[in-house]
């Protein structure tokens, strides 16, 4: 059986086993605006130090036992950009169709009745309508102008078609670091969602969808730059 090193990059260890997410998430560590690098780089760069050996250990434990447990993993490498593009749609474009209003809903109340007294609500409001609006006109951007490229490219690969991608990737792969950085900042606010003392129902559905949101995302931005992005080369 595969076992993942220190040498491979979060981004390919994600793109394998996605629940590795989980452990990266926990150990604060990028696996998709800056996960191209090898693990152990990542790692000797942070401030505060962890241990990449255990952490290594502990994905490739849980990953046996997914595996143990029946589960494929999906052969990305070999999934044309097409169906990647219907699987991203599918999966996180209608998830944030469905998700941002009703959401932005809860994160208003919230902010609305408990605001007086945590007013750290007043940023999580901001935070969150900017990353509304900014994926909302970014969805679009995709579905629109980016996403039916790679069908084109898939019947006519021709070296213009190529540099518009190219060309668009860039300012996809922009806008997705502006909405990570987003998410993160919501994230340390919330102090990875924890309720305060005494929280209200409303309190408790905002912070479990936020964090559902959180989890979407970053599997959506892993998605569309280490596998989508990186299938016309
Ligand atoms: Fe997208
Ligand atoms: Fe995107």
């Amino acid at each position: 059986m595969r076992e993942f090193q220190l040498t491979d990059t979060p981004a390919d260890i994600v793109k394998v086993y996605p629940k590795a997410s989980d452990f990266f998430k926990k150990a604060k560590v990028d696996f998709c605006c800056g996960g191209d690098q090898p693990l152990q780089t990542i790692i000797d760069k942070k401030k505060k130090p962890i241990d990449g050996q255990q952490l290594i250990s502990s994905i490739n434990e849980s990953y046996q036992k997914w595996k143990e447990a029946g589960n494929k993993e999906v052969n990305w490498d070999e999934v044309s950009p097409s169906e990647v593009v219907n699987y991203v749609l599918e999966n996180h474009h209608h998830y944030l169709t469905e998700e941002l209003t009703p959401l932005s809903q809860f994160v208003t109340k919230i902010y609305r009745v408990h605001g007086t007294h945590h007013p750290h609500l007043e940023e999580l409001f901001k935070y969150f309508h900017q990353y509304k609006m900014e994926m909302e006109s970014h969805m679009i951007e995709e579905e629109r102008d980016l996403f039916p490229l790679f069908e084109q490219y898939e019947k006519n690969p021709t070296e213009q078609l190529k540099n518009r991608i190219f060309n668009l990737n860039e300012t996809m792969i922009k806008d997705h670091e502006y909405v990570g950085e987003l998410i993160q900042k919501m994230n340390e606010l919330t102090n990875n969602y924890t309720l305060p003392e005494g929280a209200c129902n409303s309190y408790r559905i905002t912070y479990e969808r936020l964090s559902e949101l959180e989890q979407n995302t970053y599997q959506h931005i892993h998605l569309e730059n280490n596998v989508l992005f990186k299938s016309v080369s």
